[in-house]
């Protein structure tokens, strides 16, 4: 079979801390990152899921920024069990989950949470 069930991007861009924009991997992207390889080999789905590191995919001030194709669905992953939830309910199991989903912090972009990203 050619390409993977599903697809899925990892920002690991860094910056220097002094710039504005700020970076990915400094709000944790690297442990995202080899979390998600690691579930997927433990788990031997190497074939069909492909966990891929990204440059920047200018969206910083809302990552770190987790993109999983073939939906295309963008997300913003804080922690370690948001990370777990994504590879349960998406990756495995196809559903979005949407109250990580980015587009809500674009919709909302006075939102407490985003106000806090802003401010990293
Ligand atoms: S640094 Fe990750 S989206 Fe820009």
């Amino acid at each position: 079979m050619i390409g993977y069930k599903r697809h899925v991007f990892v920002c690991l861009n860094e910056r220097d801390v002094s710039h504005p924009k700020g970076c990915c991997k400094h709000r944790g992207s690297t442990a995202i990152f080899a979390f998600l390889k690691s579930r997927v080999s433990d788990l031997g789905l190497k074939d069909t899921v492909r966990i891929s590191q990204a440059g920047c995919m200018e969206h910083c001030q809302y990552g770190p920024t987790v993109v999983v194709y073939p939906e295309a669905v963008w997300y913003r992953i804080q922690s370690l069990e948001q990370a777990k939830e994504i590879m349960d309910k998406h990756i495995l199991g196809g559903q979005v989950v949407e109250h990580l989903r980015m587009e809500l912090l674009e919709d909302n972009p006075s939102s407490e949470e985003n106000i806090d990203t802003l401010k990293n």
